[in-house]
């Protein structure tokens, strides 16, 4: 909209404004009149409805997993002591409370109120580094797999919904990746965006807030914009599976306490290092890695990647996920000469060496990438060349941060490259992988398939 136009836009709405609080002023004149006994009646109920309001809602509550998604459940909120009288994490799926229901039903007024059991749970509470503030943490077990639930905090709070993952990968579902958020605009239209999808869950590859381990209100905003934004269209919560970056870490490199906010809100997903994995029943795997934020990539990461893989080969779907790219698409990935006449490293040198032979050797078919704030597809690729069976990289985090994709592609290996915010959208069928980047309207920019796992290969079609 040009500046002229936005003026008239503008000027019709304040003039429409304008008139429209006359007419309201004017319509309240004509109802004022004296109060009658049902209007008393009324204010009573109102009073009586609004002492039953739930006042409890925390602006920083959000779901998230430690262990298997399809029979367990994390609910999570940074608070304060005494903010409510209690709380325990209620939850249920029992379908008489679950059940959608018209609100324009006709109420019958004979059907008794439906009693119930709630499972209960007490979280625990620790406290957010350098706040007053607690993490308060509670661990729904023995769910039912593929199930939608209720969940409450005590006797004020209002019904959350979520749903567990299905129990198998015969039910096809979406979820949704990107990385290097922040908490601008831009981040809050994509988290709108993925929202709207109805994935099962998103996967945020490093680079959160941009906290770089000081900044506590950074911190803090990203998790309130999670928890604000992040609810499916059938308003169910959706949870959260983060990967650590550099600006998680003070100093982007460092000791496990240099990741200040990082460990103290995601410690039960990373109980020791930076690096895990997430396992859904036994068809999908979620290896979240640690590019040498807080954990080496090579040494005891190395070995125990190879060993995850190996454990993992039956598994439909086993992707990777990663901060900085193995195959970056702005950053340079070859070795240069410093100015000290050192030589400087490549972006992605050391995964190249240490974990892309793993990932070819044990068949992986996607590796989520970030850091680079771009978005590309490389060719499905063995040994750094163009195989039809190859490993298919997707990145490289523009979520909420932007950056010019490399005219050079030095390695030869990018499909398409752009500077778009974008985020990634993956839908599995039975064995089958399709993904498909959006823009931060939500055209669609890319899509492709990746291939199977079966025989000792994988397979990829653009
Ligand atoms: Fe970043
Ligand atoms: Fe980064």
């Amino acid at each position: 909209m040009g500046s002229a136009n936005r003026r008239l836009f503008l000027g019709t709405s304040f003039t429409t404004l304008g008139s429209g609080s006359v007419l309201l002023g004017q319509a309240a004149d004509k109802v004022a009149a004296p109060k009658t006994s049902k209007d008393a009646e009324f204010e009573a109920m109102q009073r009586r409805l609004g002492a039953e309001l739930p006042r409890f809602q925390p602006q920083t509550l959000f779901l998230t997993w430690h262990r298997d998604p399809t029979t367990t459940m994390v609910v999570q909120w940074i608070g304060t002591r005494g903010e409510t009288a209690d709380t325990t994490v209620f939850f249920t799926d029992d379908s008489r409370l679950t059940a959608r229901k018209d609100p324009l039903a006709p109420v019958d007024p004979q059907a008794k109120p439906v009693t119930v059991p709630w499972r209960s749970v007490v979280p625990r509470a620790k406290y957010f580094p350098r706040t007053d503030f607690l993490v308060y943490r509670a661990e729904l077990t023995g769910l039912t797999p593929g199930t939608e639930h209720l969940f409450r905090i005590g006797k004020s709070s209002p019904n959350w919904r979520f749903r567990t993952m299905p129990s198998r990968a015969t039910d096809s579902f979406s979820f949704i990746s990107g990385g290097d958020c922040g908490v601008n605009l831009a981040a809050l239209e994509n988290n709108r965006l993925a929202a709207r999808q109805n994935p099962m869950f998103v996967v945020i590859g490093g680079d959160l807030g941009y906290d770089n381990g000081r900044s506590v209100e950074a911190s803090l905003a990203f998790i309130r914009n999670y928890s604000t934004t992040m609810v499916d269209n059938d308003s169910r919560l959706i949870p959260l599976v983060p990967c650590l970056g550099n600006h998680e870490v003070d100093g982007g490199y460092g000791t496990r306490d240099k990741a200040t906010f990082f460990y103290p809100l995601f410690d039960g997903l990373f109980p020791e290092t930076g690096y895990t994995t997430l396992d859904f029943g036994d068809y999908l795997s979620l290896v979240l890695l640690d590019t040498g934020h807080t954990s080496r990539v090579e040494g005891a990461q190395t070995d125990w990647l190879d060993k995850t893989l190996a454990a993992r080969k039956d598994h439909p779907h086993t992707i990777i996920v990663n901060h900085v790219p193995a195959y970056p698409s702005h950053r340079n990935p070859v070795a240069t000469l410093g100015k000290d006449g050192k030589t400087v490293n490549g972006t992605g040198e050391n995964q190249r060496k240490h974990w892309v032979p793993l990932f070819e050797r044990h068949r992986v078919p996607v590796v989520l990438e970030h850091h680079d704030h771009t978005f590309k597809r490389t060719k499905p690729l063995v040994g750094g060349l163009h195989n039809d069976n190859g490993v298919l990289y997707l990145g490289d985090g523009s979520w909420g941060r932007l950056r010019i994709p490399r005219p050079d592609d030095q390695l030869h290996v990018m499909v398409k490259t752009s500077d778009d915010y974008h985020i990634s959208l993956h839908r599995l069928e039975g064995r089958e992988r399709f993904h498909l980047a959006m823009d931060h309207t939500g055209r669609v920019m890319d899509t492709c398939k990746s291939g199977q796992r079966r025989a000792g290969m994988v397979a990829v079609t653009g």
